[in-house]
């Protein structure tokens, strides 16, 4: 505990699932976090709670990514209550499956907005007001390179996160900023798994050597490599943690 006692890290999308694991992962490696949703408060509020009963340090705040008001918003509260900012998780995500003969123009639409403008607002007000050292993370997918039917809309808004990561890291030169990407494969969440037959979900769960889904804490443990530490000379890379499917 208390590696990173003074450093503040925003999670976004941390309310359940890959970021909720990320925010108390990273708050048990010291940092204050900012836990933000979009829909429903009391997850968000009681992953807060469970952060504090550990010795931890965070409070949660509403903002759809998706908004750039929200987004500027979102900055401000962290900056007020803890004094500014110098780590961005940008975990928040919308997954829709149809193959692109299907696709209807609201899931289009929806997907670019969060996934693509969601993740572009976040970073714009990042590259604008992180502290200097700081470390910033996003998130793709390893269905960028799997390139399966249906998910044509959803790799290519995660194909256009990887492309920002990597202009990014250079406009954020001479200010020891790093910029990264994490890329999971088949992970254990509410986005994976609602919706799939059982038999879908056993079989997506074998196709990688270690023949498992991931957790959001395996996911959890690679953002904190990136975001602590031992994750310092890594800059502009995507990291795939997806136990070897791609
Ligand atoms: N699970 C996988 O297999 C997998 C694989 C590869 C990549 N990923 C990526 O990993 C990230 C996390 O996925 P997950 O599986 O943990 O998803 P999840 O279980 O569906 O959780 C998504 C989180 O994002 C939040 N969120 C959704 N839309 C938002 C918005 N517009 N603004 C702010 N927050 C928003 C949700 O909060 P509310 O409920 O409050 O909206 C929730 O906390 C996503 O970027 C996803 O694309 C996941």
């Amino acid at each position: 505990m208390s590696t990173h006692s003074n450093k503040v890290a925003i999670v976004t999308g941390a309310s359940r699932g890959i970021g909720a694991a990320v925010a108390e992962r990273l708050a048990k490696d010291g940092f204050t976090i900012l836990v933000n949703y979009s829909g429903d408060a009391a997850p968000a509020e009681a992953l807060v709670q469970k952060i504090e009963a550990a010795g931890g340090s965070a409070r949660a705040a509403k903002a759809d990514v998706s908004d750039p008001a929200a987004v500027r918003r979102l900055f401000d509260t962290a900056e007020a209550a803890f004094g500014g900012v110098d780590v961005l998780v940008n975990n928040a995500g919308i997954m829709t499956l149809a193959p692109i003969a299907e696709v209807e123009d609201a899931a289009f639409d929806r997907l670019i907005a969060v996934n693509i403008k969601g993740t572009f607002n976040t970073l714009r007000e990042a590259a604008r007001r992180l502290r200097n050292g700081g470390r910033i993370i996003n998130f793709s997918s390893s269905v960028v390179g799997l390139y399966q039917p249906t998910y044509g809309v959803y790799a290519a808004t995660k194909a256009a996160v990887e492309a920002l990561t990597s202009v990014l890291t250079k406009e954020l030169r001479g200010r020891a900023i790093t910029v990264n990407t994490v890329s999971p494969g088949p992970t254990a969440t509410d986005l994976f798994l609602v919706g799939k037959p059982q038999e879908l979900v056993d079989r997506l769960a074998k196709m990688a050597p270690l023949e498992r889904l991931g957790t959001p804490d395996d996911i959890a443990a690679a953002v904190a490599f990136l975001a602590g530490p031992d994750g310092a000379w890594i800059n502009g890379q995507t990291l795939r943690a997806n136990g070897g499917i791609i």
